[in-house]
């Protein structure tokens, strides 16, 4: 499963990147927002840090407004995918972006219809917002099951990203359903790689080896 990380700020980018984990990264107006800069630098920065795609949302809700708002996009840089919400004027958007080699992500996935529909218009990326679903206490990974269940029987090529990942478990449950992507942001990328007994293993490693030196000391001393 391929992983990206979800946010706009390029110190998490860079860090990711040197652990040799990220396979893209997904930007929201949100996330954006969240940088203070201007949206087409910053992405020009995060676009030359990754060879992956890197999404980058429109803002119009209107398709002829949001077509022009991605060709723009588009020609930032090479590995830009363009985000597009899940309205009737997105999937417009979408087949006339797909007509025209620029490649989409359709966000705001809330239901297996949606996504067929994203599929059906030749969406690149679908992205099922699942932690959403759990804060209201719904089950969001039913959403990744029937996903890819339906893209399956169909043999769509549009790559399941999963969406508002809020913990480790979420990735697992994906990876086990074989969804393509999961987006993740940094402190659940932090999360993945810590383990308790890990930390407790490496200590006790440590002070046994203590024991090592003191005879590898006394032996030097006691040939002197
Ligand atoms: C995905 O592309 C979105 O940027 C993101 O996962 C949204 O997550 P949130 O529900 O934490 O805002």
């Amino acid at each position: 499963m391929k992983i990206f990380i979800d946010t706009a700020n390029v110190r998490e980018i860079k860090e990711a990147v040197s652990m040799g984990i990220v396979d893209g990264v997904t930007t929201n107006p949100t996330l954006v927002a969240k940088e203070n800069r201007s949206m087409t630098e910053l992405l020009e920065e995060i676009c030359a840090l990754v060879s992956g795609p890197v999404s980058a949302e429109v803002i119009s809700l209107q398709t002829e407004e949001m077509v022009s708002e991605a060709r723009k996009l588009s020609r930032i840089a090479k590995n830009i995918v363009v985000k597009i919400p899940l309205i009737k004027e997105g999937l417009q958007a979408v087949r006339v972006l797909s007509r025209e080699g620029i490649k989409t992500n359709v966000t705001l996935c809330f239901s297996p219809s949606q996504a067929l529909l994203a599929a059906k218009v030749g969406a690149d990326f679908i992205s099922p917002f699942i932690g959403r679903f759990d804060d209201i206490s719904q089950e969001g990974m039913d959403l990744i099951r029937n996903i890819k269940l339906i893209y399956s029987n169909y043999n769509f090529k549009t790559e399941i990203i999963v969406a508002s990942v809020r913990n480790p478990m979420h990735i697992v449950e994906a990876a086990k359903i074989g969804a393509d992507i999961a987006t993740v942001p940094f402190a659940v990328i932090e999360q993945l790689i810590k383990h308790p007994l890990t930390d407790i293993g490496i200590q006790r490693f440590l002070k046994d080896w203590e024991k090592v030196s003191q005879i590898q000391t006394q032996k030097v001393s006691s040939a002197r």
